[in-house]
Protein backbone atom coordinates (compact mmCIF):
# COMPACT_ATOMS: atom_id res chain seq x y z
CA UNK A 1 0.00 0.00 0.00
CA UNK A 2 1.31 3.62 -0.78
CA UNK A 3 1.79 5.48 2.12
CA UNK A 4 -0.24 8.52 2.78
CA UNK A 5 1.62 12.39 1.81
CA UNK A 6 1.81 13.23 5.46
CA UNK A 7 0.94 17.23 6.28
CA UNK A 8 3.28 19.83 7.47
CA UNK A 9 2.04 23.04 9.02
CA UNK A 10 5.00 25.81 9.70
CA UNK A 11 5.25 28.44 12.42
CA UNK A 12 7.23 31.76 11.42
CA UNK A 13 7.51 35.35 12.36
CA UNK A 14 10.08 36.16 10.04
CA UNK A 15 11.53 36.36 6.64
CA UNK A 16 11.04 32.61 6.10
CA UNK A 17 14.43 31.41 4.57
CA UNK A 18 13.57 28.78 6.04
CA UNK A 19 9.69 27.95 5.54
CA UNK A 20 10.94 28.33 1.60
CA UNK A 21 13.69 26.05 1.98
CA UNK A 22 11.58 23.36 3.56
CA UNK A 23 8.10 23.89 1.20
CA UNK A 24 10.51 23.34 -1.63
CA UNK A 25 12.21 20.52 -0.71
CA UNK A 26 8.91 18.79 -0.29
CA UNK A 27 7.65 19.94 -3.27
CA UNK A 28 9.90 17.74 -4.92
CA UNK A 29 9.12 14.50 -2.46
CA UNK A 30 6.15 12.25 -2.21
CA UNK A 31 6.47 11.75 1.77
CA UNK A 32 4.67 15.44 2.84
CA UNK A 33 3.94 18.55 1.78
CA UNK A 34 3.50 22.07 3.61
CA UNK A 35 -0.21 22.31 3.80
CA UNK A 36 -0.07 26.26 5.39
CA UNK A 37 1.89 28.39 7.05
CA UNK A 38 0.72 30.21 10.30
CA UNK A 39 2.57 33.72 11.34
CA UNK A 40 2.28 35.97 14.15
CA UNK A 41 2.97 39.12 11.80
CA UNK A 42 1.03 40.67 8.77
CA UNK A 43 3.69 42.40 7.06
CA UNK A 44 6.52 39.00 7.38
CA UNK A 45 8.28 38.53 4.22
CA UNK A 46 7.19 34.77 4.71
CA UNK A 47 3.91 35.65 4.04
CA UNK A 48 5.13 36.91 0.39
CA UNK A 49 7.18 33.81 -0.37
CA UNK A 50 4.17 31.30 0.83
CA UNK A 51 1.95 33.20 -1.64
CA UNK A 52 4.95 32.80 -4.21
CA UNK A 53 5.06 29.48 -3.42
CA UNK A 54 1.34 28.58 -3.07
CA UNK A 55 1.04 27.59 0.05
CA UNK A 56 -2.11 29.06 2.43
CA UNK A 57 -1.50 31.27 5.05
CA UNK A 58 -2.78 32.27 8.42
CA UNK A 59 -2.82 35.01 10.32
CA UNK A 60 -2.77 35.52 14.03
CA UNK A 61 -2.39 38.08 16.87
CA UNK A 62 -1.02 36.88 20.54
CA UNK A 63 -4.54 36.52 21.81
CA UNK A 64 -5.73 34.21 19.07
CA UNK A 65 -3.03 32.29 19.35
CA UNK A 66 -3.02 31.56 23.38
CA UNK A 67 -7.04 31.16 23.74
CA UNK A 68 -8.08 29.10 21.24
CA UNK A 69 -8.99 30.57 17.84
CA UNK A 70 -5.36 29.23 16.66
CA UNK A 71 -5.99 25.70 17.52
CA UNK A 72 -9.01 25.68 15.76
CA UNK A 73 -7.39 26.50 12.67
CA UNK A 74 -4.36 24.09 12.86
CA UNK A 75 -6.93 21.49 13.38
CA UNK A 76 -8.45 22.49 9.61
CA UNK A 77 -5.41 21.80 8.58
CA UNK A 78 -4.55 18.26 10.07
CA UNK A 79 -0.81 18.04 10.72
CA UNK A 80 0.65 15.44 11.18
CA UNK A 81 4.32 17.69 12.01
CA UNK A 82 4.00 21.58 13.39
CA UNK A 83 7.50 22.98 12.47
CA UNK A 84 8.64 26.08 14.32
CA UNK A 85 11.10 27.49 11.74
CA UNK A 86 11.76 30.89 12.80
CA UNK A 87 8.53 32.04 15.01
CA UNK A 88 9.29 33.58 17.92
CA UNK A 89 6.62 33.71 20.26
CA UNK A 90 6.42 31.01 23.03
CA UNK A 91 4.31 28.44 21.96
CA UNK A 92 1.32 27.92 23.83
CA UNK A 93 0.73 24.86 25.95
CA UNK A 94 -2.62 23.88 25.52
CA UNK A 95 -1.72 23.30 21.37
CA UNK A 96 1.16 21.29 22.55
CA UNK A 97 -0.48 19.31 24.47
CA UNK A 98 -3.01 18.56 21.45
CA UNK A 99 0.03 17.19 19.56
CA UNK A 100 2.39 15.48 21.86
CA UNK A 101 6.11 14.98 20.15
CA UNK A 102 4.22 16.81 16.81
CA UNK A 103 5.75 19.74 17.05
CA UNK A 104 9.11 20.74 16.51
CA UNK A 105 11.36 23.85 16.48
CA UNK A 106 14.61 25.21 15.05
CA UNK A 107 17.05 26.82 17.14
CA UNK A 108 20.40 28.97 15.75
CA UNK A 109 22.83 28.07 18.00
CA UNK A 110 23.81 24.30 20.37
CA UNK A 111 21.45 23.82 23.05
CA UNK A 112 21.47 24.07 25.46
CA UNK A 113 24.07 26.83 25.34
CA UNK A 114 22.14 30.22 24.25
CA UNK A 115 18.50 28.90 24.88
CA UNK A 116 15.66 30.35 26.98
CA UNK A 117 14.01 34.07 27.59
CA UNK A 118 15.33 36.48 25.08
CA UNK A 119 17.49 34.16 23.18
CA UNK A 120 16.21 34.54 19.75
CA UNK A 121 17.63 35.71 16.69
CA UNK A 122 20.19 38.05 16.14
CA UNK A 123 20.24 38.11 19.97
CA UNK A 124 21.77 34.82 19.76
CA UNK A 125 24.03 35.32 17.31
CA UNK A 126 25.22 38.55 19.78
CA UNK A 127 25.81 36.83 22.44
CA UNK A 128 28.29 33.75 20.73
CA UNK A 129 29.87 36.91 19.12
CA UNK A 130 30.97 38.44 22.66
CA UNK A 131 31.73 35.19 24.15
CA UNK A 132 34.16 35.08 21.28
CA UNK A 133 33.34 31.58 21.08
CA UNK A 134 34.62 29.39 18.34
CA UNK A 135 32.00 27.33 16.62
CA UNK A 136 28.05 27.55 17.29
CA UNK A 137 25.43 25.75 15.23
CA UNK A 138 21.85 24.55 15.26
CA UNK A 139 19.40 22.26 17.38
CA UNK A 140 16.80 20.57 16.03
CA UNK A 141 13.90 19.95 18.85
CA UNK A 142 10.57 18.98 20.42
CA UNK A 143 8.81 21.66 21.59
CA UNK A 144 7.68 21.36 25.21
CA UNK A 145 6.05 23.73 27.74
CA UNK A 146 9.51 25.76 28.47
CA UNK A 147 11.44 27.44 25.93
CA UNK A 148 13.99 25.33 23.91
CA UNK A 149 14.00 22.80 26.26
CA UNK A 150 12.63 19.62 23.99
CA UNK A 151 14.26 16.23 24.12
CA UNK A 152 16.77 17.29 21.03
CA UNK A 153 16.89 15.67 17.51
CA UNK A 154 19.58 16.74 16.17
CA UNK A 155 22.62 19.17 15.91
CA UNK A 156 25.54 20.71 13.61
CA UNK A 157 28.33 22.44 14.45
CA UNK A 158 30.32 25.08 12.75
CA UNK A 159 33.20 26.78 12.91
CA UNK A 160 33.16 30.65 13.47
CA UNK A 161 36.44 31.36 14.20
CA UNK A 162 36.62 33.72 10.66
CA UNK A 163 33.45 36.07 11.86
CA UNK A 164 33.93 39.45 13.11
CA UNK A 165 29.92 40.11 13.25
CA UNK A 166 27.02 38.53 14.53
CA UNK A 167 25.50 39.06 10.84
CA UNK A 168 28.80 36.84 9.53
CA UNK A 169 27.80 34.27 12.20
CA UNK A 170 23.90 34.47 11.37
CA UNK A 171 24.65 33.68 7.44
CA UNK A 172 26.62 30.75 9.00
CA UNK A 173 23.71 29.14 10.54
CA UNK A 174 21.60 29.73 7.65
CA UNK A 175 23.31 27.84 5.55
CA UNK A 176 23.43 24.84 7.77
CA UNK A 177 19.71 25.28 8.64
CA UNK A 178 18.78 25.10 5.18
CA UNK A 179 21.33 22.34 4.85
CA UNK A 180 19.80 20.15 7.55
CA UNK A 181 16.75 21.15 8.50
CA UNK A 182 14.41 19.66 5.31
CA UNK A 183 16.16 16.30 5.59
CA UNK A 184 15.86 16.21 9.90
CA UNK A 185 11.98 16.73 8.93
CA UNK A 186 11.46 14.44 6.49
CA UNK A 187 13.41 11.88 9.24
CA UNK A 188 10.65 12.55 11.58
CA UNK A 189 7.81 12.48 9.17
CA UNK A 190 9.01 9.21 8.11
CA UNK A 191 9.54 7.19 11.28
C1 LIG B 1 16.57 31.05 12.00
O1 LIG B 1 17.93 31.30 12.22
C2 LIG B 1 15.98 30.22 13.09
O2 LIG B 1 16.84 29.31 13.63
C3 LIG B 1 15.63 31.26 14.11
O3 LIG B 1 15.15 32.34 13.35
C4 LIG B 1 15.78 32.33 12.07
C5 LIG B 1 14.70 32.40 11.02
O4 LIG B 1 15.24 32.63 9.75
N1 LIG B 1 14.76 30.73 15.13
P1 LIG B 1 14.30 32.60 8.48
O5 LIG B 1 13.08 33.46 8.80
O6 LIG B 1 13.92 31.19 8.22
O7 LIG B 1 15.11 33.19 7.39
Amino acid sequence: MLNRIKNIVLFASGSGSNAEQIVSYFNQKNSARVVGIFSNSSNAKVLERAKRLNVPTEVFDRIELNEGNVLEKLKLYKPDLIVLAGFLWKFPEHIIKEYPNKIINIHPALLPNYGGKGMYGMHVHQAVLKNKDKETGITIHYVNENYDEGEFIFQKSVNIEGCNTASEIAEKVHVLEHKYFPAVIEQIIKS
